[in-house]
């Protein structure tokens, strides 16, 4: 594939089939972008104290701060996919991300 190719395929609109309006994907994937962008934030946030707490409980709340970030971090690929499936584009880069979140 060559690099005028590529420029093609990479800005060709997506031909995703979806019933709803053009203004309701735009919406509905705005949002769902914002909570993308905000369960990346908490996801490693949660990840900040798991790897930072300290003192006597320290164990107890290590576990339960990875268990919990596992759960935040599993919920991003079902809210990518979903934006995806309506027809819109997600989040690409961590850059990305900080112009989303809210
Ligand atoms: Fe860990």
């Amino acid at each position: 594939m060559g690099a005028q190719e590529s420029r093609v395929l990479r800005t060709a609109p997506l031909a995703t089939p979806t019933d709803l309006k053009p203004n309701a994907v735009r919406d509905l994937a705005g949002e769902l972008n914002i909570l993308l962008a905000d369960m990346f934030g908490l996801y490693l946030k949660t990840k900040n104290f798991h790897w930072h707490i300290s003192g006597p409980h320290f164990r107890d709340y290590h576990l339960l701060l990875d268990e919990q970030s596992e759960q935040i971090f599993a919920t991003t690929d079902a809210i990518a996919e979903r934006v995806r499936k309506i027809g819109a584009t997600t989040l690409r880069s961590i850059g990305h991300v900080t112009t989303q979140t809210s």
